[in-house]
């Protein structure tokens, strides 16, 4: 890889990059300015062509979705998902902070394309450096007539709004996104309708993300045959991997699609800390799944993660694992972080998530029994938008890592089980407070997933909790 030149952070590292002026000067807006002269129609062809694939986390190709949109359609509207939600993820931030304005090159094509005069970038709203980024990169494209009405003297008009988000993982599915959008709680809507269809104001929506609206304006420029040059079949273009975790230089680094986890590791981010070894990684944010050590060779392509049953490339951010770290723990983690997130619309969501959250919580504290394995693999198995249980892939997003960490590190599950063993008195506290949101572990970091609030002092080992209804 080493003679790829950088696409996408290709003006990261010069000075001011995130002005107008130095964007111009590096031939910023010339594909903008040829696209405007074309076919809306055959733009959405070379799109199409180039089998540029949504680089949000689905993988759905950016130039077919362009076509769902309804032939006879009135309006449309555009919405930008820059909520980056997934942990461990934050190449839209640097893509937006560095660059805004092939960002909005990108908006600016991509709407001319799908004929769309209004878009929203749904900005995460912890991102308040790229919000007002972002506001000044607006601002300076509308006067230098990038934006606005007539742009170029096509006859196309075009507004872009920064709509701050509202603090939810959640708010990053597309409809969640785009009730949020609309000043509602963002739960997901049932599909279908799709956005294309009906989405944000019961309109026809394009929702596409920001790394996959970047890529846009170098297709129009440079042709669908160079964009299909880079990477490996069925995944093509340049892409940003993001690297943390146990390394010794957190990165966000870009790539032709298709190199693994471990030159990723050793080539890029300094290999892992400390002196150890790699016990795992995940493979593209955390609702993607687990890489064993040995897996760590698998193309991180949209394609290639089936082979070690991962649910695929997500959003690409690798997050490293060390050898010393324990895979409970993980776990533990993860499975909290779900529990807060579901929505709580969808039973098996609202309820799976609490129930792997709780149990992984009583294998962590000692209360552990060997058949609990099976039964949160079970519950697994039979969670999410795949199995075809539920509203959004949230679920499935909480399955995968569970499954995973379970087939590939059972033996290290099972030996912490034994291991941390609890007298039985101990064990069966546990599991009433477990069972009745009561925290008897220290952990006051985040609200009971369901049950009484904490009345109970760190540490303190209770045997009955009180239920709301026994005052
Ligand atoms: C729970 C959940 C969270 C999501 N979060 C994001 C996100 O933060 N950013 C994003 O672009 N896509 C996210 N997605 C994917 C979007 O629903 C959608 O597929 C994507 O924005 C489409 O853009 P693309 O086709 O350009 O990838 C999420 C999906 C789910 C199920
Ligand atoms: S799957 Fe979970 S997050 Fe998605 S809509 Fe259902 S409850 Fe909400």
């Amino acid at each position: 890889m080493a003679d790829f030149e950088p696409v996408l952070s290709r003006n990261w590292n010069i000075p001011d990059s995130h002005t107008l002026k130095v964007y111009e000067s590096r031939g910023g807006y010339q594909a903008a300015k040829k696209a405007l002269a074309m076919d809306p129609d055959a733009i959405v062809n070379i799109v199409k062509e180039s089998e540029l694939r949504g680089r949000g986390g689905a993988g759905f190709p950016c130039g077919l979705k362009w076509t769902f949109l309804p032939k006879d359609r009135k309006e449309t509207l555009m919405c930008v998902n820059g909520d980056e939600s997934e942990p461990a993820t934050f190449n839209n931030r640097l893509l937006i902070e560095k660059d805004p304005h092939q960002f909005i090159e990108g908006i600016l094509i991509s709407c001319f394309a799908t004929k769309a005069s209004t878009a929203y970038v749904y900005l995460r709203f912890e991102y308040i450096e790229a919000y007002r980024i972002m506001e000044r990169a607006i601002a300076e494209a509308r006067a230098a007539g990038h934006l606005g009405k007539n742009i170029y003297g096509s006859g196309f008009d075009l507004e872009v709004y920064c709509h701050r988000g509202a603090g939810a993982y959640i708010c990053g599915e597309e409809t969640g996104l785009i009730e949020s959008l609309e000043g509602k709680r963002g739960w997901p809507r049932i599909k279908p309708p799709f956005p294309a269809i009906e989405g944000a104001f019961r309109k026809p929506t394009v929702v596409n993300n920001v790394e996959t609206l970047c890529c846009v304006p170098h297709i129009v420029e440079r042709g669908a045959a160079w964009f299909k040059s880079i990477g490996v079949p069925k995944s093509y273009g340049p892409k940003l991997y993001c690297v943390s975790g146990h390394v010794n230089k957190q990165v966000c680094v870009e790539l032709p699609l298709g190199v693994s986890t471990r030159e990723l590791i050793d080539r890029h981010a300094g290999g892992v800390w400390k002196g150890r070894k790699a016990k795992g990684a995940v493979p593209g944010g955390i609702s993607m799944g687990l890489l064993s050590a040995d897996e760590l060779d698998t193309p991180l392509d949209f394609e290639s993660l089936r082979k070690p049953n991962c649910l695929g490339l997500g959003t690409a951010a690798v997050t490293v694992i060390d050898d010393k770290t324990s895979i409970v723990d993980y776990l533990y983690n993860t499975c909290r972080f779900f529990a807060h997130e579901s929505c709580g619309q969808c039973t098996p969501c609202r309820e799976g998530t609490g129930w792997f959250y709780k149990m992984i919580k009583r294998i962590r504290s000692g209360g552990g029994r060997i058949e609990d394995l099976d039964i949160m693999h079970h519950m697994a198995e039979n969670l999410g938008i795949i199995p075809g249980t539920t509203i959004c892939g949230l679920a499935d997003g909480a399955a995968w890592p569970v499954k995973n960490a379970i087939a590939k590190f059972r033996g290290e599950f099972e030996d912490y089980i034994r291991q941390h063993q609890a007298p039985k008195a101990r064990i069966t506290a546990l599991q009433e407070n477990i069972a009745h949101g009561v925290r008897a572990d220290g952990d006051t970091s985040m609200p009971a997933v369901d049950g009484p609030p904490n009345l109970i002092p760190p540490g303190a080992v209770v045997l009955r909790s009180p239920r709301p209804d026994s005052a």
